[in-house]
């Protein structure tokens, strides 16, 4: 039976589209039976109503220890934290709530209004040096990394001169490499001992005062749960800011109503996030047995929700006047992303200020020759030339 069962893959031929075969599985239904690399065959979910409903059901389990979690890359067992006891992303209630009501407060749309006047000025900083040593230039390496980088270590308190050894990790991490979650963990771990020896200003600061001191995270949890926040916090963000100004430069008549209207940003970056939905895969085991779809997911059975896939449900078209309520770019439900909002904001104000500081912007090679990322659960590019 499994003969007919197809196979998943991440690749995408273009990189603006959900991964290739995706019209054939969808075509399967809202809800069947996929192939991964290793032979099993958890459900995959690419119906848009019925991933929301799984996302937000309570009887599945986001614990990437349990048997049947379904990975769709090959991933060591070394990139599983050993330590997932306080990354939020890998656990279930109560101990989710329990963590995400630590940190949800640094996250609110008042806070991160307040972050606003930051963003802008490491974006103008970061766009002064690129136009006075280009062109051409590497967007990824000049602009669309280094934003996100140095906003999450302002917001985390990490100090940024250490960004290229964390976002290396980071890298590597994506790329699967073994030994790079150990290296985040233990850099994480001394910064927090050097924190509790001569305290200073941020979110992991705030987490030793508030928490470590009254005894509810230790030492290595709030060295996982910073980790986190850091590779969430850049990797995501830069692929964003990447991809989506590949997209708009591609669409001029997009771009335009972007540029014509400064009130048309926000629209527009939820409109690139549904269109790219870069983080295209959710994966979590079934606690009970759910109907769903048309079918039955057994209690113990893996699903992976095709939030790619999903989200072109109701449009393959790009259009930045028009975005879709209820994308799943941010995921759905418990886990739905706590950084969306900080997130939101810096691509609101990377995409307005490019635009706007080089208005001829243009790539300098062809799409198809951008290199991209390899087998990364994230979609993403790995360069970006540009000229002007
Ligand atoms: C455009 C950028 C971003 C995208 C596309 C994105 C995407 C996602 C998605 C899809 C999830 C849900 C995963 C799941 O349900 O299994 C998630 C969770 C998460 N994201 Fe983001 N993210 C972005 C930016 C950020 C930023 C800037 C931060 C900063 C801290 C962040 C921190 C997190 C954390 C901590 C979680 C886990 C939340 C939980 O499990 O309760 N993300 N993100």
């Amino acid at each position: 039976m499994t003969d007919t069962v197809p196979e998943l893959t991440l690749t995408r031929s273009c990189p603006f589209d959900p991964p290739d075969g995706a019209a054939e599985l969808r075509e399967r239904g809202p809800v069947a039976r996929v192939r991964l690399f290793d032979g099993s065959t958890p459900w995959l979910v690419t119906g848009h109503a019925e991933a929301r409903a799984l996302l937000s059901d309570p009887r599945v389990s986001s614990d990437r220890g349990r048997p049947n979690f379904p990975m769709p890359i090959p991933l060591p067992p070394q990139t599983r934290p050993t330590n997932m006891t306080a990354t939020l992303i890998s656990n279930d209630p109560p101990v989710h709530t329990r963590l995400r009501r630590m940190v949800i407060p640094s996250f609110t749309v008042r806070k991160i209004a307040a972050l606003k006047p930051k963003i802008e000025r490491i974006v103008t900083e970061r766009l002064d040096a690129m136009i006075a040593a280009g062109p051409p230039a590497d967007l990824v390496a000049d602009f669309a990394l280094p934003v996100p980088s140095m906003v999450i270590c302002e917001l985390l308190g990490v100090p940024y001169a250490d960004h290229a050894f964390f976002e290396e990790q980071s890298r590597r991490r994506l790329d699967a490499d073994g030994n790079a979650i150990r290296n985040l963990l233990t850099y994480l771990h001394d910064l927090v001992q050097k924190k509790i020896d001569e305290p200073g200003e941020g979110l992991l600061d705030d987490l030793i005062a508030e928490q470590l001191a009254e005894g509810g995270l230790d030492h290595e949890e709030l060295a996982a749960m910073g980790m986190v926040m850091l590779i969430a916090g850049h990797d995501t963000t830069a692929n964003m800011i990447s991809l989506g100004t590949m997209v708009l430069l591609g669409n001029p008549d997009q771009l335009a109503k972007v540029r014509d209207d400064e009130a048309a940003i926000g629209g527009a970056v939820e409109e690139l996030l549904r269109y790219l939905t870069i983080a295209g895969t959710l994966g979590r085991v079934a606690l009970e047995d759910i109907e769903l779809g048309g079918q039955t997911i057994r209690a113990g059975e893996g699903v992976l929700v095709a939030s790619a896939i999903a989200d072109r449900e109701q449009s393959d078209e790009l259009d930045v006047a028009n975005p879709m309520r209820h994308h799943l770019a941010f995921g759905f439900g418990i886990h739905q992303c706590l950084g969306q909002n900080l997130a939101r904001a810096e691509l609101e104000i990377a995409f307005t200020h490019l635009f706007r500081r080089i208005p001829t912007l243009r790539l300098a090679v062809p799409v198809e020759e951008v290199p991209r990322r390899p087998n990364a659960l994230l979609s993403g590019v790995s360069e970006l030339p540009v000229t002007w």
